[in-house]
């Protein structure tokens, strides 16, 4: 088996690499069939990189996050984040990496329904027994602030818009100040202004405060919202697309 070594400090283009997938693929069994949504498949995004994953449905993208994430491991390969070789994991420790270094933004917000914005983004924090509720109070109050929302802090998710609620979630996957953030279809259920706010936030995070961030998204506009977007077909990451147009082509 080949050994990769981990990232060195930077790649070619000089930039600090912060995610490296080499030759990963996972496989699912789906009864008596193996499924391959990922083949082999080589990735660098670098440290504060916002980068786009597009792809058709089931392409995998979702897989693919959840390998960058933690949630899952791979198959086969390697996949270092931040220095850490995430396939080498055993799945409590690979849960431990997870709480600390990086926050997950889904389609529809998974917040807590019966909690307010204030309580479902101070989650997170109970997990790290260090914390004194004063210290743990403060960085929920400066997390909504950010995000906008520090006069929502005692509104329940029902009271919020699918923006709003958005936001919080975005609070609450920042809370811990992860050095990555993933998010599904993060503007998959909102209307354009409330997006166009989300994605705003998103690149804040990576020019001002150097998030690494990995969005998934079917919109070309929130694409374009990213420093860079590659495609997933067939298992495989590919940075350009074949335009195809109806126009008849001359031979
Ligand atoms: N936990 C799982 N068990 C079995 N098959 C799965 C699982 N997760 C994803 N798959 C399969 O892997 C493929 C890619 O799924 P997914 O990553 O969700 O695609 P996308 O997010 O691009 O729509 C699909 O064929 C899907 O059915
Ligand atoms: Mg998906």
């Amino acid at each position: 088996m080949t050994v990769f070594n981990p990232p060195t400090s930077s790649d070619p283009h000089g930039k600090e690499v912060f995610i490296r997938c080499r030759n990963v693929s996972k496989s699912y069994r789906k009864g008596k069939t193996i499924v391959t949504p990922l083949e082999a498949l080589d990735l660098d995004v670098g440290r504060g990189e916002f980068l786009a994953l597009m792809g058709p449905s089931g392409s995998g993208k979702t897989t693919l996050l959840n390998l960058i994430a933690g949630i899952d491991s791979p198959t086969t390969g390697e996949l270092w984040v931040d220095k850490q070789n995430l396939a080498s994991l055993k799945r409590g420790q690979l849960t431990a990496w997870r709480a600390k270094h990086c926050g997950y933004i889904f389609q529809l917000y998974h917040l807590v329904p019966i909690l307010t914005a204030f309580e479902n983004v101070e989650l997170p924090l109970l997990l790290d027994r260090s914390l004194s509720r004063k210290e743990r109070h403060s960085k929920v109050a400066a997390a909504l602030d950010l995000v906008g929302l520090a006069n929502r802090a005692d509104h329940r998710p029902t009271e919020l818009s699918g923006g709003q609620e958005q936001r919080v979630a975005i609070a609450r996957a920042i809370v811990t100040n992860p050095g990555l953030l993933v998010a599904d279809e993060p503007t998959g259920d909102l209307d354009r202004k409330s997006a166009t706010q989300v994605l705003d936030l998103l690149r804040e995070f990576s020019s001002e405060y150097r998030k690494t961030i990995v969005m998934v998204t079917h919109d070309a506009v929130a694409a374009n919202a990213a420093q860079r977007t590659l495609h997933l077909e067939k298992g495989q990451l590919v940075e350009q697309v074949q335009i195809t147009t109806s126009e008849p082509t001359e031979v």
